[in-house]
């Protein structure tokens, strides 16, 4: 019986999980997704190709590996079938849960118009319809992968449900299909999914009772999980290692090493309370040199330093045994580079995440900096003082950085 290794983003999101998870990939046999949906948005760099997943896991680009998405996911088959279009030879290498819930554009359309309600209180959503899917999943009135096989019944149901929600759909100024326009809508994705409609639990227990190799491989970050997040400015799953579990049939005891992505420095996307940020010309270069600009929705990435509070947190929230630290050559040429280490709440200052991060500021301390790491494959051929910087992260938040990557590249990744 083997173990589930783990991949989760310890930060707001778009570490660099999907570098690692490929680069992991050619060691796995299945790479498994278990939360999120097409709000995530991993860019895979491999020579001088660049592919930009959102809901196939990133295992697809070993042709060896193959690919689960689990029943904690929610699906947008529209998509979905989008995104298959860039692969060939899908079918025996690509599995989608029976109880994954479905995601259609009448939930896209409501996550906006709830933004739109909301004026300057809005989350800052990818509009992808992610919140309502997940709301309609824990109301008990969503709809399951599995049920897409049948498209009349499906269809009898979801019009059954705009009727009840009528007046609701009507305030929010949501328009919706016809009957005959949604049984087409779903005929068409059952043609194109249903091969790849299993019972991906069993599948899992199987894979690992023969001894595979398991890559589970977590969407968003930790500071964006539903419970553990900057609430309410988070993502509408649970993002860290317990919701591999939960979202894909498996226990506690199925897991192996964990390993949590952050990158040397922090951004987020969206609203919401991110106490190292930088406003001024350092957190634009930060922008600029890191390419900060989202996967899937293209806005500018919010920037700031590394903050090894939340990462404490973070850590053992998802009780990850190293962390890779990512794109470290983009603090490459800064004088000095700053690092959060604790924060003041009420004139006191804390070294844990408080309840509300909004009122909290950073105190930071500061560490020399260095000329180019970039495409650096050695950590003794570092310069001294990133290599003086990542060790004292590690002092700080308690865990090695096992892994440590130098460009988007596959192969400019040390292994310690
Ligand atoms: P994910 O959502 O966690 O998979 O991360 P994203 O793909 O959204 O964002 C990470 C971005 O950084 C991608 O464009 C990667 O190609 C890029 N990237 C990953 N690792 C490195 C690195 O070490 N250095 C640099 N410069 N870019 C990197
Ligand atoms: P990956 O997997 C960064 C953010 C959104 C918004 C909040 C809620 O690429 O790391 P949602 O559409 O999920 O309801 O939006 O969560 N968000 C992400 N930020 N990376 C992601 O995924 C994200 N997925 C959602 O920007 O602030
Ligand atoms: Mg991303």
């Amino acid at each position: 019986m083997s173990k589930a290794d783990l991949i989760v983003g310890l930060q707001w999101g778009d570490e660099g999980k999907g570098k690692i998870v490929d680069h992991m990939a050619q060691t796995h046999d299945y790479v498994c997704r278990f939360a999120g949906g097409h709000n995530a948005g991993h860019t895979i760099v491999i020579g001088d190709k660049k592919y930009a997943l959102h809901l196939i896991p990133s295992g697809v680009l070993n042709p060896k590996a193959k690919n689960i998405v689990g029943n904690g996911v929610v699906i947008s088959p529209k998509d979905f079938i989008k995104e298959m279009e860039q692969f060939e030879n899908l079918e025996g290498r690509l599995f989608l849960s029976d109880k994954a819930h479905i995601l259609l554009p009448y939930h896209a359309l409501i996550d906006q118009a709830r933004e739109r309600m909301k004026g300057d209180k809005a989350i800052g959503t990818t509009g992808k319809g992610i919140g309502p899917a997940y709301g309609d999943k824990i109301a008990r009135v969503g709809h399951r992968l599995g049920e897409l096989l049948c498209p009349d019944k499906l269809t009898e149901k979801i019009m059954a449900y705009f009727e009840t929600n009528k007046t609701i759909f009507e305030a929010m100024e949501v328009e919706l299909p016809s009957e005959r326009g949604l049984l087409e809508e779903l005929e068409g994705y059952k043609t194109i999914l249903a091969p790849y409609i299993v019972d991906t639990t069993k599948m899992m227990w199987d894979i690992l009772a023969e001894d595979k190799r398991v890559l589970l491989e977590g969407a968003q970050g930790t500071m964006l999980d539903i419970d553990h997040g900057t609430y309410p400015y988070v993502t509408s799953s649970t993002t860290v290692s317990a919701g591999a579990c939960s979202g894909l049939g498996l226990s506690p005891k199925d897991l192996g090493k964990v390993t949590g992505i952050a990158k040397a420095y922090c951004t987020r996307v969206g609203n919401g309370p991110f106490p190292s940020e930088d406003l001024g010309a350092e957190g634009d270069i930060l922008r600029k040199n890191g390419h900060e600009f989202g996967t899937t929705t293209g806005r500018p990435r919010r920037c700031g330093w590394f903050d090894a509070v939340a990462m404490r947190h973070a850590v053992r929230v998802n009780g990850a045994d190293q962390v890779a630290l990512m794109k470290l050559d983009v603090l490459d040429g800064f004088n000095e580079v700053k690092v959060c280490v604790a924060y003041e709440v009420d004139g006191k200052e804390i070294d844990y995440v408080p309840y509300d991060l909004e009122d909290a500021t950073p105190v930071y301390q500061r560490f020399p900096g260095w000329d180019k790491t970039k495409g650096v494959r050695e950590f003794e051929a570092l310069p001294k003082n990133a290599q003086s910087y990542i060790l004292a992260l590690e002092e700080m938040i308690g865990t090695k950085m096992g892994i440590i990557s130098t460009s988007p590249d596959r192969d400019d990744t040390i292994i310690r």
